[in-house]
């Protein structure tokens, strides 16, 4: 009786101290030119991540697409030392589309477990078998020249691999899922990866929705419903919001505008609801896709001051800013709340041994 109290209560309290809403940004290979980010590319990123003036929260884990450094067989990124370096949290990723098989993901990523160890296992939360794969065979991927996918049998082919390669290493109990685009999603042709993953990653751009009355005006309306539908589609395996965002410049998308105004509506509107409530990553801290004449970028100097202000609306839930002029400060209060919170919960547990 006192053991399962005790028991009990302490799952309740361990639940309760380690349950961590993830905060992030989405972060390419290359740079904005299609250079290859080196190290010290990956750590000025990461660092001005977690430094932005107002951050609402600290943005302190990364989406990776790949994990192998661009322009090599299967050297791992040099993302994971910056993260390792910067104590950033991963949700790693593996290229699945226009490759037969996914053994060199799986090689860059068993050389970084080997070289880096638990300085690196410890920092994953996800990973991620294939990006917008099943979009690019879809209709409107097909229609908008997205390049080479994959179809659902081939995104769980990999998925298995992945869980097979993995299951004797220290990466074994991560989460393993598939990021894609909401109307993949809702797609019942792709069911079979539903049942398949640990989480579903919904990629939602209402920026892009120009068959939907896509002005900044109609953005919340058209992110809501989208999300719904996946949640709706996907039932109880947990969604968490791989990339969202509105560009700042850029061409016109149907009825969307891609203005500097609007891409802070749509923080405000949005990212606000979601940022300490849902796992996020947003879209993003810095450009990487050189092919894409619209650009997000939130801070693309990485000098910590965002293009606009990233202070959420007072009512909108989101967690108060940082203010970054005294993150030391901050830092060591989150310590020290962290250690008061383990310190109570062992007050807890003994408590209910006496009782
Ligand atoms: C892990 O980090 C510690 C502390 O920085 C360091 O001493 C150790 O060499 C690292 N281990 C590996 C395998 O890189
Ligand atoms: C649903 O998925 C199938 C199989 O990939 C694809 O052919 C079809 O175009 C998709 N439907 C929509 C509306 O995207
Ligand atoms: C806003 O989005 C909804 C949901 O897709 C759509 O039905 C409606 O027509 C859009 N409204 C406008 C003003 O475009
Ligand atoms: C989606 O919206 C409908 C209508 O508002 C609601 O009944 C339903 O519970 C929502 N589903 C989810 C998964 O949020
Ligand atoms: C950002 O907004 C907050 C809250 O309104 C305000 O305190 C702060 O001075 C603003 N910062 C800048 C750089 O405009």
């Amino acid at each position: 009786m006192r053991a399962a109290t005790t028991i009990s209560l302490l799952a309740a309290l361990g639940g309760a101290v380690a349950q961590e809403v993830y905060l992030g940004f989405n972060s390419g290979a290359t740079t904005d030119s299609g250079a290859t980010k080196t190290q010290d590319d990956f750590e000025k990123e990461f660092q001005a991540a977690q430094k932005l003036q107002h951050s609402p929260g600290l943005f302190n884990s990364i989406r990776l697409y790949t994990n192998i450094k661009p322009k090599t067989d299967n050297d791992p990124i040099e993302a994971f030392p910056a993260a390792v370096k910067t104590n950033t949290k991963l949700l790693l990723g593996m290229w699945c589309s226009g490759v037969g098989t996914i053994d060199n993901e799986l090689t860059a990523l068993e050389k970084a477990i080997e070289q880096y160890g638990k300085n690196f296992t410890d920092l994953v939360i996800g990973i991620s078998v294939g990006s917008e794969d099943l979009y690019r065979v879809s209709e409107s991927g097909i229609r908008n020249n997205a390049g080479k996918g994959q179809d659902a049998e081939t995104i769980i082919a990999f998925i298995d691999s992945a869980r097979e390669a993995l299951k004797d290493t220290d990466l074994k109990d991560i989460p393993l899922g598939h990021i894609d685009t909401w109307t993949a999603w809702v797609n019942e042709s792709n069911t079979d990866v539903i049942d398949r993953v640990d989480f579903v990653g919904a990629n939602l751009f209402p920026y892009y929705e120009d068959d939907k009355g896509n002005d900044i005006s109609n953005a919340t309306t058209l992110f809501k419903d989208a999300l719904n539908r996946t949640e709706s589609a996907v039932g109880d395996k947990p969604v968490w919001i791989t990339e969202t965002g509105w560009p700042s410049t850029g061409p016109n998308f149907g009825q969307a505008t891609a203005t500097l105004e609007n891409a802070q509506t749509y923080w405000n509107d949005v990212g606000c609801t979601l940022f300490g409530r849902r796992n996020t990553w947003y879209y993003i801290l810095r450009d990487s896709n050189p092919d894409n004449e619209m650009k997000f970028a939130l801070d693309p100097e990485l000098d910590n001051k965002p293009i606009f202000n990233l202070t959420c609306p007072a009512d909108s839930g989101a967690p108060a800013s940082i203010n970054n002029e005294e993150s030391a400060a901050a830092s060591i209060t989150v310590s020290m709340m962290n250690t008061v919170a383990l310190g109570l919960s062992m007050v807890f547990a003994m408590a209910a041994w006496i009782v």
